[in-house]
C-alpha cells in the first residue's frame, strides 16, 4: 500500500495531485484548513474511498506537532509540500510590513520545515521515502533579473535550502527531498494566462518524484525535469 500526504490539497496544483495520486491507485491524506469550505475536494473524498481529508492549517504549531500521533503507524511515501502563498501585498520595496512578511515566511518556509520534522518517521518508514517541496523558479537568485516579490522569493529560496539540508540529514533512513518548479500554472496563483495546466505540471512532478534517487537527492528541478541554478 502506497500513501501520500499533501498540504494545500483543496484547490490549485494541490487537487490535481489529490486527483493524480488517487488515479494511480494510491492512499492519499489530503490536508486542507477548511475541510468544511472545501467544496470540490470533500466531494472527490465522498467519491473516492482512499482518499481522508485531514483539517490543517500549516501555520498551526500545535496542529502540525498532533500529526504523529494523528498518523502513528501510518507510512507515508511522498510527503507533498505544497501550501504556499505569493505574498503579493508584500512583493515590492514600499509595501513591505513585518507582519505580512512573516505570514509569507511562516506558511511558505517554516511550516514545510515543521512538517518534515513532524513527519521524517513516517516517510522513513515508507517504502518510497520521497518529501516533495513545490518551490518556485524565482526562488533561484542565479535567475533574479527582475527583482520584487522580495517575500516570496526569500521564502522559497528558504524553503529550498532546507530541502537540501534535510536530504543531508535523512540520507541515512534513505529519505530523499526534491524543491520543484511546478512550472507557471493556470491556478488562482498563476492565472488564467499561465502557460501550463495544472494536469501538466502535477504529472510531470510525480514523475520527478519518481525518478529521485539519493543521488539526486536535494536538488531543484523544474516539473520536466531541467536544472534550475540556485
Ligand atoms: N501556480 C503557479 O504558477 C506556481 C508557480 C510556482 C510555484 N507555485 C507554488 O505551487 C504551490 C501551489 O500553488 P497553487 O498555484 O496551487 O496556488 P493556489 O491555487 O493559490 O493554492 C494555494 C493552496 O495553498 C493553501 N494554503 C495557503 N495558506 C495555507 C495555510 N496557512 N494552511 C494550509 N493551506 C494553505 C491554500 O488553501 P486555502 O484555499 O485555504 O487558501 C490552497 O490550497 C504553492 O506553494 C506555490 O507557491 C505555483
Amino acid at each position: 500500500m502506497t500513501k501520500v500526504l499533501i498540504t494545500g490539497a483543496n484547490r490549485g496544483l494541490g487537487l490535481e495531485f489529490v486527483r493524480q495520486y488517487s488515479a494511480k491507485g494510491w492512499d492519499v491524506l489530503a490536508a486542507c484548513r477548511s475541510p468544511e469550505s472545501a467544496t470540490e475536494l470533500t466531494k472527490y473524498a465522498s467519491d473516492n474511498p482512499k482518499v481522508e481529508l485531514i483539517k490543517l492549517d500549516v501555520t498551526n504549531e500545535a496542529d502540525i506537532n498532533a500529526l504523529p500521533e494523528t498518523l502513528k503507524g501510518q507510512a507515508i511515501d511522498h510527503l507533498i509540500l505544497n501550501a504556499g502563498v505569493l505574498g503579493d501585498d508584500c512583493a515590492t520595496l514600499g509595501e513591505m510590513t513585518q507582519s505580512k512578511w512573516l505570514e509569507v515566511l511562516n506558511i511558505n518556509t517554516v511550516a514545510p520545515a515543521l512538517l518534515i520534522q513532524a513527519l521524517r518517521d513516517n516517510v522513513a518508514a515508507s517504502e518510497h521515502k520521497t518529501i516533495i517541496g513545490i518551490s518556485s523558479r524565482v526562488a533561484s537568485i542565479g535567475d533574479n533579473g527582475s527583482g520584487n516579490m522580495y517575500s516570496y522569493r526569500t521564502s522559497k529560496a528558504a524553503l529550498n535550502q532546507i530541502l537540501v539540508s534535510a536530504a543531508r540529514n535523512l540520507a541515512e533512513q534513505g529519505v530523499k527531498t526534491l524543491a520543484v518548479h511546478p512550472g507557471w500554472v493556470q491556478t488562482d496563483m498563476g492565472g488564467k494566462d499561465a502557460t501550463f495546466t495544472p494536469q501538466e505540471s502535477v504529472a510531470g512532478i510525480i514523475n520527478q518524484a519518481e525518478q529521485l534517487t539519493l543521488e539526486t537527492s536535494g536538488s531543484f528541478k523544474v516539473f520536466d525535469g531541467s536544472d534550475i541554478e540556485w
